[in-house]
């Protein structure tokens, strides 16, 4: 019986929730490890649209339990809006269904002000153009050890020793960056209002977890982001404030390394990026305009554009070496068609020499350009196939360089939005 991880492979924006989607109808649980609302998870299920933030995906589906594990960032009171208009579609969620971890660490109002505020006076070059939703102020407070977590809210007293702990810190920050005092009594306040909400979905996450595991339990470890933007392997500082990668699905929910048994890696056939840094293959042109357009490359959560480029399979490569993935889901190949060549990133060069990966000093990022590979595109769609035969050959040939390249194969591929237009080829739960 196999526990699954979803990753995105690139800079977030894969494609996750179709594929997510697809995994959550076989599994029991679906278990989110990292990240927080900054995550933007679109599903469309029976022509309905559900639009999550910090829900994991098996919420819109019946008898599943999902679970927000102690790797996420949780701001409560964004959470509880997201359930009542998730129920006002429909979708029933209680303490059976939804389980928060008593660990998880909370995003306040004072985490998002600080996100903003570091945004609005960074000048150029170091915006690291953050969906302002707190989600790194939040982290760092984790690692502070001064957050207020989940199990806090039960108790007052605690409560309020905790929220001083951290304006203890957060109190001369605010006043050095011109932001105004946080009214403590106010956030006690709220914070109490809220707990009466959110502590009926507390639970030990990392028993219920370890015990539905030994009861041959299917679980589905759903991944936020991409590895591009993981705090330790993304293109620091331009990342994420949290480890993406699949490792951390054991450590955010608590369960051993054992526990993951395959890894799927959410690859699109070409690249995208929203926020700032470096991003070697991206198009200025004609060819990205048409990407973007043809991709309906748009934030889900900012509504920013995304930054569109060529597939850049050496940095594939390294996120799959980095999470281990043991086969990839390949979206969006029909953004391709009618492409007359196509451009494959191989590797790059570096100051004439060449490197199959991207180096991690920022200066030789800088100087990386790319080495390009050419393809014969093909005029033919190739949206909505349902098997091999329905693909062009030259798409074909397209896939199987991509798997050369990235060394790790195609485990499925979707061809539209639509969920029956997939090809399988592993079951990652069967597999
Ligand atoms: P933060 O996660 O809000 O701190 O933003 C840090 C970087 O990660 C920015 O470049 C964001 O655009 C990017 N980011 C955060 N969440 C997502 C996501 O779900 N998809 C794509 N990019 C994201």
């Amino acid at each position: 019986m196999a526990n699954v991880v979803v990753v995105g492979a690139q800079w977030g924006d894969e494609g996750k929730g179709k594929i997510v989607d697809w995994l959550s109808e076989r599994a029991d649980i679906i278990a989110r490890f990292q990240g927080g609302h900054n995550a933007g998870h679109t599903l469309v299920i029976d022509g309905k649209v559900y639009k999550l933030n910090a829900l994991p995906s098996g919420v819109v589906r019946g008898g599943k339990l999902s679970v927000i594990g102690n790797g996420v960032v949780l701001d409560p009171w964004h959470l509880i809006k997201e359930i009542e208009s998730i129920r006002g579609q429909g979708v029933e969620i209680s303490p059976e269904s939804l389980m928060i971890a008593e660990n998880t660490p909370l995003i306040l109002p004072i985490h998002g002000e600080l996100d903003r505020a570091r945004e609005e006076i960074a000048s150029k070059g170091t915006k690291i153009g953050t969906t302002g939703r707190g989600i790194g102020p939040a982290y760092e407070d984790k690692v502070g050890r001064r957050s207020v977590r989940v199990a806090d809210l039960a108790d007052d007293a605690t409560l309020e020793a905790r929220v001083d702990r951290a304006l203890q810190h957060h109190d001369p920050l605010r006043k050095g960056l011109g932001i105004e005092a946080i009214d403590r009594d106010a956030l006690v306040a709220q914070l109490k209002e809220i707990a009466k909400e959110i502590l009926p979905y507390a639970a030990p996450v990392w028993k219920v977890l370890n015990e539905k595991r030994k009861a041959g339990k299917r679980i589905l470890f759903e991944g936020a982001q991409g590895a591009l933007l993981d705090i330790d392997f993304g293109t620091y500082p331009f990342v994420t404030s949290s480890n993406v990668i699949a490792g951390q699905a054991a450590t955010g929910v608590g369960m051993g390394p054992g526990a993951i048994d395959y890894v799927l890696g959410i690859v699109k056939a070409y690249t995208t990026r929203v926020g700032e840094g470096p991003f070697p293959t991206e198009l200025d042109d004609e060819d990205g305009l048409r990407l973007g357009t043809r991709g309906h490359e748009f934030g889900t959560v900012t509504g920013r554009k995304r930054r569109c480029g060529w597939f850049d399979a050496a940095l594939v490569r390294q996120t799959c070496a980095t999470s281990g993935v043991t086969g990839i889901s390949f979206t969006k190949l029909d953004v391709l068609d009618g492409f007359e060549t196509l451009k494959i990133c191989v590797g790059y060069d570096l100051d004439g020499k060449a490197l199959d990966y991207l180096p991690t000093a920022a200066d030789e990022q800088a100087r990386c350009k790319p080495i390009y590979e050419e393809m014969p595109g093909w005029s033919e769609t190739t949206e909505g196939a349902r098997s091999w035969n329905d693909l062009p050959a030259n798409a074909i040939k397209y896939i199987k360089r991509v798997e050369e390249l990235i060394e790790c194969p195609v485990a499925m591929l979707s061809t539209s939005p639509e969920r029956e237009d997939t090809i399988l080829v592993t079951d990652p739960f069967e597999d």
